[in-house]
């Protein structure tokens, strides 16, 4: 089975979740940033995943980006704003025919999300839904991650590779 974690990510708790989904899968699965994740590397993919964190209540735009970038005198460490959105990356995904599932990084309490627009994207490009999204809940607003947040990772990957 050809599986692939996709994933934005500024202050690395997405790009951490994203490791543990893919450890739970198995060990031949890639985990990819939004740049690296084009052709050969998701064609013919069986099990898509992508995660981005949820910023201003859904999932970021280019501009928002933007906005992250300017955080650089408040958040504890530098954003990386190197790699393209995943809502952009979305945009331009190629048809596929693979499962496919969402999962975003957010606080506790907040409205809204990024994994609707996310499984949007996957199913207008011809994915089916493998499951229900994932949500994994960070404890301030550029992390870290909550306890227990990586094994919960990891066993939603298993229940994703297992279908
Ligand atoms: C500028 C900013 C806006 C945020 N907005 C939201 C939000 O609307 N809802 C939410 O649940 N979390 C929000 N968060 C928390 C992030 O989703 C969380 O820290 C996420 O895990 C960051 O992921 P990353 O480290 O992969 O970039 C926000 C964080 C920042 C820095």
């Amino acid at each position: 089975m050809k599986a692939v974690v996709v994933y934005e990510s500024h202050w690395g708790n997405t790009a951490a979740i994203a490791r543990a989904i893919a450890d739970g899968i198995g060990p031949d699965t890639r985990v990819l940033t939004t740049d690296e994740a084009s052709g050969p590397e998701i064609a013919d993919v069986d099990l898509l995943v992508a995660g981005a964190p949820v910023l201003a209540f859904g999932l970021p735009s280019e501009r928002m980006q933007e906005a992250v970038a300017a955080t650089a005198g408040e958040a504890p460490a530098p954003p990386d704003v190197s790699h393209p959105s995943l809502r952009s990356w979305l945009a331009a995904l190629p048809p596929g025919r693979g499962r496919a599932a969402a999962f975003e990084t957010r606080v506790r309490w907040s409205p809204g999300g990024a994994t609707g627009a996310i499984e949007r994207g996957l199913e207008r490009a011809g994915y089916r839904a493998a499951a229900e999204s994932g949500k994994f809940i960070v404890k301030g607003r550029y992390g870290p991650l909550r306890d227990g947040e990586f094994e919960r990772a990891r066993r939603w990957g298993t229940e994703l590779r297992q279908g």
